[in-house]
Protein backbone atom coordinates (compact mmCIF):
# COMPACT_ATOMS: atom_id res chain seq x y z
CA UNK A 1 0.00 0.00 0.00
CA UNK A 2 1.32 3.30 -0.77
CA UNK A 3 2.47 6.21 1.35
CA UNK A 4 -0.14 9.19 2.12
CA UNK A 5 0.11 12.58 3.87
CA UNK A 6 -3.51 13.70 5.11
CA UNK A 7 -5.39 16.83 6.65
CA UNK A 8 -8.75 17.09 8.46
CA UNK A 9 -9.81 20.45 8.91
CA UNK A 10 -13.76 19.98 8.90
CA UNK A 11 -14.56 21.07 12.27
CA UNK A 12 -12.54 22.32 15.22
CA UNK A 13 -9.70 19.67 15.10
CA UNK A 14 -6.62 20.61 12.71
CA UNK A 15 -5.13 17.41 12.01
CA UNK A 16 -2.32 15.92 9.59
CA UNK A 17 -0.76 12.30 9.45
CA UNK A 18 1.28 10.05 7.34
CA UNK A 19 -0.31 6.31 6.50
CA UNK A 20 1.67 3.61 5.14
CA UNK A 21 0.95 -0.28 4.15
CA UNK A 22 -2.59 0.43 6.43
CA UNK A 23 0.28 1.15 9.45
CA UNK A 24 -0.69 4.80 10.94
CA UNK A 25 3.36 6.30 10.96
CA UNK A 26 2.04 9.87 12.54
CA UNK A 27 -0.84 11.62 13.39
CA UNK A 28 -1.26 14.82 14.60
CA UNK A 29 -4.31 16.16 16.28
CA UNK A 30 -4.15 20.04 17.78
CA UNK A 31 -7.83 20.51 19.19
CA UNK A 32 -9.00 23.79 19.83
CA UNK A 33 -11.67 22.79 21.99
CA UNK A 34 -10.17 25.72 24.76
CA UNK A 35 -10.76 27.93 22.08
CA UNK A 36 -14.54 27.58 21.66
CA UNK A 37 -15.40 26.71 24.67
CA UNK A 38 -16.36 30.07 26.34
CA UNK A 39 -19.28 30.07 23.70
CA UNK A 40 -20.25 26.39 24.76
CA UNK A 41 -19.97 25.57 20.72
CA UNK A 42 -17.69 25.38 17.76
CA UNK A 43 -17.34 29.17 16.28
CA UNK A 44 -17.05 28.84 12.59
CA UNK A 45 -14.40 31.79 12.17
CA UNK A 46 -12.32 31.08 15.10
CA UNK A 47 -12.08 27.50 13.53
CA UNK A 48 -10.89 28.40 10.37
CA UNK A 49 -8.35 31.35 11.93
CA UNK A 50 -7.19 28.85 13.77
CA UNK A 51 -6.69 25.86 10.99
CA UNK A 52 -5.06 28.36 8.96
CA UNK A 53 -2.49 29.30 11.93
CA UNK A 54 -1.78 25.80 12.33
CA UNK A 55 -2.04 23.64 9.26
CA UNK A 56 1.21 23.80 7.66
CA UNK A 57 3.31 23.42 10.84
CA UNK A 58 1.28 19.88 11.81
CA UNK A 59 1.72 18.66 8.39
CA UNK A 60 6.04 19.55 8.81
CA UNK A 61 5.28 17.82 12.10
CA UNK A 62 3.72 14.97 11.10
CA UNK A 63 6.02 14.39 7.86
CA UNK A 64 9.19 14.47 10.71
CA UNK A 65 7.70 12.27 13.75
CA UNK A 66 6.85 9.60 10.19
CA UNK A 67 10.18 10.08 9.15
CA UNK A 68 8.80 10.30 5.34
CA UNK A 69 10.02 13.10 2.80
CA UNK A 70 7.79 14.66 0.80
CA UNK A 71 8.90 13.42 -2.17
CA UNK A 72 8.55 9.66 -0.64
CA UNK A 73 4.37 9.91 -0.43
CA UNK A 74 2.40 8.60 -3.41
CA UNK A 75 -0.23 10.51 -2.56
CA UNK A 76 -2.32 13.53 -0.51
CA UNK A 77 -5.47 12.99 1.02
CA UNK A 78 -8.23 15.47 2.47
CA UNK A 79 -11.41 16.04 3.83
CA UNK A 80 -13.58 17.00 1.29
CA UNK A 81 -16.80 17.39 3.59
CA UNK A 82 -19.00 17.38 5.12
CA UNK A 83 -18.28 20.30 7.99
CA UNK A 84 -17.88 23.95 7.77
CA UNK A 85 -17.40 25.92 4.96
CA UNK A 86 -14.31 28.18 6.21
CA UNK A 87 -12.78 25.25 7.72
CA UNK A 88 -12.44 23.02 5.17
CA UNK A 89 -11.13 25.56 2.82
CA UNK A 90 -8.17 25.95 4.64
CA UNK A 91 -7.06 22.15 4.78
CA UNK A 92 -8.54 21.66 1.14
CA UNK A 93 -6.05 24.75 0.27
CA UNK A 94 -3.08 23.65 1.99
CA UNK A 95 -3.33 19.32 0.83
CA UNK A 96 -4.19 21.25 -2.83
CA UNK A 97 -0.70 23.20 -2.55
CA UNK A 98 1.12 20.52 -1.55
CA UNK A 99 -0.06 17.74 -3.84
CA UNK A 100 0.52 20.57 -7.07
CA UNK A 101 4.03 21.06 -5.69
CA UNK A 102 4.82 18.01 -5.14
CA UNK A 103 2.91 16.70 -8.51
CA UNK A 104 1.32 13.96 -6.13
CA UNK A 105 -2.64 13.16 -6.68
CA UNK A 106 -5.12 14.31 -4.58
CA UNK A 107 -8.09 12.31 -3.01
CA UNK A 108 -10.88 14.33 -1.74
CA UNK A 109 -12.46 11.68 1.18
CA UNK A 110 -15.82 11.91 3.06
CA UNK A 111 -15.30 12.75 6.80
CA UNK A 112 -18.37 9.94 7.89
CA UNK A 113 -17.18 7.57 5.14
CA UNK A 114 -13.94 7.91 7.30
CA UNK A 115 -15.14 7.64 10.83
CA UNK A 116 -17.26 4.67 9.31
CA UNK A 117 -14.67 2.29 8.29
CA UNK A 118 -12.04 3.39 11.06
CA UNK A 119 -13.68 0.49 13.30
CA UNK A 120 -12.18 -2.70 13.12
CA UNK A 121 -14.38 -5.48 11.92
CA UNK A 122 -15.04 -7.84 8.88
CA UNK A 123 -17.90 -6.62 6.37
CA UNK A 124 -20.92 -7.67 6.18
CA UNK A 125 -21.15 -5.58 9.39
CA UNK A 126 -23.99 -2.33 10.74
CA UNK A 127 -21.85 0.57 11.59
CA UNK A 128 -22.77 3.33 14.48
CA UNK A 129 -21.13 6.38 13.81
CA UNK A 130 -21.83 9.01 16.39
CA UNK A 131 -20.15 12.17 16.38
CA UNK A 132 -21.01 16.10 17.09
CA UNK A 133 -22.22 16.75 13.89
CA UNK A 134 -23.83 12.96 12.96
CA UNK A 135 -25.46 10.11 14.14
CA UNK A 136 -25.71 7.14 11.24
CA UNK A 137 -26.65 3.86 10.89
CA UNK A 138 -24.97 2.18 8.16
CA UNK A 139 -25.11 -1.14 6.34
CA UNK A 140 -22.09 -1.96 5.00
CA UNK A 141 -22.28 -5.48 2.91
CA UNK A 142 -18.27 -5.61 1.89
CA UNK A 143 -15.91 -2.82 2.52
CA UNK A 144 -16.33 -0.12 -0.10
CA UNK A 145 -19.70 -1.24 -0.74
CA UNK A 146 -22.44 0.46 1.93
CA UNK A 147 -25.70 1.71 2.25
CA UNK A 148 -27.35 4.52 4.78
CA UNK A 149 -30.01 2.76 6.70
CA UNK A 150 -31.39 5.73 8.75
CA UNK A 151 -29.96 9.07 10.46
CA UNK A 152 -30.89 11.47 13.47
CA UNK A 153 -33.69 14.02 11.69
CA UNK A 154 -32.56 16.53 14.22
CA UNK A 155 -29.41 16.93 17.11
CA UNK A 156 -26.71 14.49 16.50
CA UNK A 157 -25.97 12.59 19.54
CA UNK A 158 -22.60 14.41 19.98
CA UNK A 159 -24.68 17.48 19.53
CA UNK A 160 -27.03 16.69 22.37
CA UNK A 161 -24.55 15.95 24.59
CA UNK A 162 -22.65 19.23 23.99
CA UNK A 163 -26.51 21.11 24.41
CA UNK A 164 -27.37 19.19 27.39
CA UNK A 165 -23.76 19.83 29.35
CA UNK A 166 -24.11 23.32 28.58
CA UNK A 167 -28.24 23.60 30.05
CA UNK A 168 -26.00 21.62 32.85
CA UNK A 169 -23.34 24.19 33.28
CA UNK A 170 -20.96 21.66 32.41
CA UNK A 171 -18.98 22.91 29.61
CA UNK A 172 -17.89 22.38 25.96
CA UNK A 173 -16.77 20.00 25.05
CA UNK A 174 -20.22 17.98 27.09
CA UNK A 175 -19.62 14.74 25.93
CA UNK A 176 -16.39 13.95 28.40
CA UNK A 177 -18.39 16.19 30.96
CA UNK A 178 -21.72 14.41 30.97
CA UNK A 179 -19.81 11.46 31.52
CA UNK A 180 -17.51 12.33 34.35
CA UNK A 181 -20.49 13.99 36.57
CA UNK A 182 -22.88 10.73 35.07
CA UNK A 183 -20.52 8.56 37.27
CA UNK A 184 -21.71 10.00 40.40
CA UNK A 185 -25.27 9.74 39.33
CA UNK A 186 -28.31 7.55 38.81
CA UNK A 187 -28.99 6.98 35.85
CA UNK A 188 -32.62 5.39 36.91
CA UNK A 189 -33.40 8.93 39.03
CA UNK A 190 -35.34 10.54 35.28
CA UNK A 191 -37.40 8.22 33.28
CA UNK A 192 -36.53 10.49 30.17
CA UNK A 193 -38.49 9.45 27.02
CA UNK A 194 -36.40 7.13 24.57
CA UNK A 195 -37.62 9.08 21.32
CA UNK A 196 -38.20 7.18 18.23
CA UNK A 197 -37.10 3.77 19.71
CA UNK A 198 -39.74 1.97 18.53
CA UNK A 199 -40.27 3.98 14.99
CA UNK A 200 -39.77 0.97 13.10
CA UNK A 201 -37.23 2.61 10.88
CA UNK A 202 -33.54 3.43 11.46
CA UNK A 203 -33.45 7.19 11.73
CA UNK A 204 -32.70 8.69 15.13
CA UNK A 205 -34.22 11.79 17.22
CA UNK A 206 -32.58 13.44 20.06
CA UNK A 207 -34.30 17.39 20.25
CA UNK A 208 -37.13 15.78 22.29
CA UNK A 209 -34.92 14.31 25.10
CA UNK A 210 -33.05 17.49 24.98
CA UNK A 211 -36.33 19.28 26.03
CA UNK A 212 -37.69 16.69 28.71
CA UNK A 213 -34.04 17.49 30.17
CA UNK A 214 -34.59 21.13 30.00
CA UNK A 215 -37.61 20.56 32.14
CA UNK A 216 -36.65 18.34 34.45
CA UNK A 217 -33.76 20.94 35.23
CA UNK A 218 -36.19 23.54 35.67
CA UNK A 219 -37.87 21.41 38.81
CA UNK A 220 -36.07 18.35 39.43
CA UNK A 221 -37.31 15.69 41.45
CA UNK A 222 -34.56 15.89 44.37
CA UNK A 223 -34.13 12.38 46.13
CA UNK A 224 -33.93 13.97 49.86
CA UNK A 225 -34.94 17.55 50.62
CA UNK A 226 -31.40 17.95 51.51
CA UNK A 227 -30.10 16.58 47.74
CA UNK A 228 -26.58 19.18 47.14
CA UNK A 229 -27.19 20.77 43.84
CA UNK A 230 -24.19 18.74 42.86
CA UNK A 231 -25.94 15.35 42.92
CA UNK A 232 -29.11 16.36 41.19
CA UNK A 233 -26.55 17.39 38.37
CA UNK A 234 -25.37 14.32 37.99
CA UNK A 235 -28.65 12.30 38.24
CA UNK A 236 -29.63 14.68 35.57
CA UNK A 237 -26.82 14.16 33.33
CA UNK A 238 -26.61 9.94 34.23
CA UNK A 239 -30.53 9.70 33.27
CA UNK A 240 -29.73 11.36 30.25
CA UNK A 241 -26.62 9.32 28.96
CA UNK A 242 -28.76 5.84 29.99
CA UNK A 243 -31.54 7.20 27.73
CA UNK A 244 -29.01 7.61 24.94
CA UNK A 245 -26.63 4.94 25.54
CA UNK A 246 -30.33 2.74 25.19
CA UNK A 247 -31.47 4.23 22.09
CA UNK A 248 -28.30 3.63 20.22
CA UNK A 249 -27.70 0.36 21.10
CA UNK A 250 -31.19 -0.66 20.47
CA UNK A 251 -31.17 0.40 17.62
CA UNK A 252 -28.23 -0.67 16.04
CA UNK A 253 -28.63 -4.35 16.97
CA UNK A 254 -32.79 -4.34 15.55
CA UNK A 255 -31.01 -3.33 12.42
CA UNK A 256 -28.28 -5.38 12.72
CA UNK A 257 -30.86 -8.23 13.16
CA UNK A 258 -32.96 -7.18 10.23
CA UNK A 259 -29.57 -6.80 7.96
CA UNK A 260 -29.14 -10.39 9.70
CA UNK A 261 -25.54 -9.08 10.08
CA UNK A 262 -23.60 -10.72 12.38
CA UNK A 263 -21.27 -7.95 13.28
CA UNK A 264 -21.69 -4.24 14.22
CA UNK A 265 -19.28 -1.14 14.60
CA UNK A 266 -19.02 1.69 16.63
CA UNK A 267 -17.02 4.73 15.88
CA UNK A 268 -17.14 8.52 16.28
CA UNK A 269 -16.45 10.99 19.06
CA UNK A 270 -19.24 9.56 20.99
CA UNK A 271 -17.49 6.35 20.96
CA UNK A 272 -15.67 7.84 23.78
CA UNK A 273 -18.18 7.07 25.77
CA UNK A 274 -17.48 4.32 28.26
CA UNK A 275 -20.84 3.69 29.58
CA UNK A 276 -22.16 3.28 25.10
CA UNK A 277 -19.25 0.78 25.45
CA UNK A 278 -20.26 -1.24 28.09
CA UNK A 279 -23.89 -1.29 27.44
CA UNK A 280 -22.76 -2.52 23.52
CA UNK A 281 -20.35 -5.13 24.90
CA UNK A 282 -22.98 -6.39 27.00
CA UNK A 283 -25.45 -6.38 24.53
CA UNK A 284 -23.22 -7.81 21.67
CA UNK A 285 -22.59 -10.65 24.03
CA UNK A 286 -25.83 -11.54 24.83
CA UNK A 287 -26.87 -11.61 20.82
CA UNK A 288 -23.77 -13.22 19.90
CA UNK A 289 -22.86 -10.27 17.43
CA UNK A 290 -19.13 -9.45 16.63
CA UNK A 291 -18.23 -6.11 18.04
CA UNK A 292 -15.36 -3.49 16.48
CA UNK A 293 -14.58 -0.37 18.25
CA UNK A 294 -12.78 2.02 16.82
CA UNK A 295 -9.66 2.87 19.26
CA UNK A 296 -10.14 6.07 21.11
CA UNK A 297 -6.97 7.95 19.15
CA UNK A 298 -9.66 7.30 15.96
CA UNK A 299 -12.85 8.50 17.73
CA UNK A 300 -12.89 11.93 17.71
CA UNK A 301 -11.37 13.65 14.47
CA UNK A 302 -7.96 12.86 12.90
CA UNK A 303 -6.46 12.76 9.83
CA UNK A 304 -5.08 8.92 10.26
CA UNK A 305 -8.75 7.86 9.61
CA UNK A 306 -9.03 10.03 6.47
CA UNK A 307 -5.29 8.72 5.16
CA UNK A 308 -6.45 5.35 5.70
CA UNK A 309 -9.41 4.76 3.74
CA UNK A 310 -7.89 7.29 1.12
CA UNK A 311 -4.83 4.80 0.73
CA UNK A 312 -7.00 1.64 0.49
CA UNK A 313 -8.89 3.43 -2.28
CA UNK A 314 -5.64 4.41 -3.97
CA UNK A 315 -4.70 0.64 -3.93
CA UNK A 316 -8.04 -0.38 -4.92
CA UNK A 317 -7.73 1.69 -8.18
CA UNK A 318 -10.63 3.85 -7.45
CA UNK A 319 -10.58 6.83 -9.67
CA UNK A 320 -8.98 10.08 -8.73
CA UNK A 321 -11.54 13.01 -9.30
CA UNK A 322 -10.12 16.34 -11.26
CA UNK A 323 -12.34 19.15 -10.70
CA UNK A 324 -13.69 19.51 -7.39
CA UNK A 325 -14.07 21.96 -4.50
CA UNK A 326 -15.49 21.27 -0.78
CA UNK A 327 -18.32 20.07 0.30
CA UNK A 328 -20.08 21.16 3.41
CA UNK A 329 -23.28 19.20 2.78
CA UNK A 330 -21.87 16.05 1.26
CA UNK A 331 -24.35 13.28 1.93
CA UNK A 332 -22.42 9.65 2.20
CA UNK A 333 -21.37 8.14 -0.58
CA UNK A 334 -23.26 4.69 -1.44
CA UNK A 335 -21.66 2.66 -3.58
O1 LIG B 1 -16.09 12.90 15.82
P1 LIG B 1 -15.99 14.18 16.57
O2 LIG B 1 -14.63 14.59 17.11
O3 LIG B 1 -16.43 15.40 15.70
C1 LIG B 1 -17.44 15.37 14.72
O4 LIG B 1 -17.17 14.86 13.60
O5 LIG B 1 -18.53 15.85 15.06
O6 LIG B 1 -17.04 14.13 17.75
C2 LIG B 1 -17.14 15.14 18.71
C3 LIG B 1 -18.35 14.84 19.59
C4 LIG B 1 -18.71 15.98 20.51
O7 LIG B 1 -20.08 16.25 20.39
C5 LIG B 1 -18.39 15.41 21.90
O8 LIG B 1 -19.23 15.92 22.92
C6 LIG B 1 -18.60 13.94 21.70
O9 LIG B 1 -18.10 13.68 20.40
N1 LIG B 1 -17.89 13.15 22.70
C7 LIG B 1 -18.50 12.38 23.63
C8 LIG B 1 -17.48 11.88 24.47
N2 LIG B 1 -16.29 12.35 24.01
C9 LIG B 1 -16.56 13.13 22.91
N3 LIG B 1 -19.80 12.10 23.82
C10 LIG B 1 -20.10 11.31 24.85
N4 LIG B 1 -19.20 10.81 25.73
C11 LIG B 1 -17.88 11.07 25.57
N5 LIG B 1 -16.99 10.59 26.43
ZN1 LIG C 1 -15.97 13.56 12.95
Amino acid sequence: MPALLAIETSCDETAAAVVRDGAILSSIVASQAKLHAPYGGVVPEIASRQHLRSVDALVLEALKQARVSPTALDAVAVTRGPGLPSALLVGVAAARGLALRLGKPLLPIHHIEAHLYSAPVAAPFVALVVSGGHTLLVHVARVGSHRLLGRTLDDAAGEAFDKVAQLLGLGYPGGPAIEKVACNGNPKAYDFPRPMLKSGDWNFSFSGLKTALRRAAAQPRTARADQPPEETTADLAASFQAAVVEILVEKTLRAARAREVRAVSVSGGVACNGALKVAFEAACRRENLALGWAERALCTDNAAMIGRLAARKLAAGAPIPEDWDIAPDWTLPEE
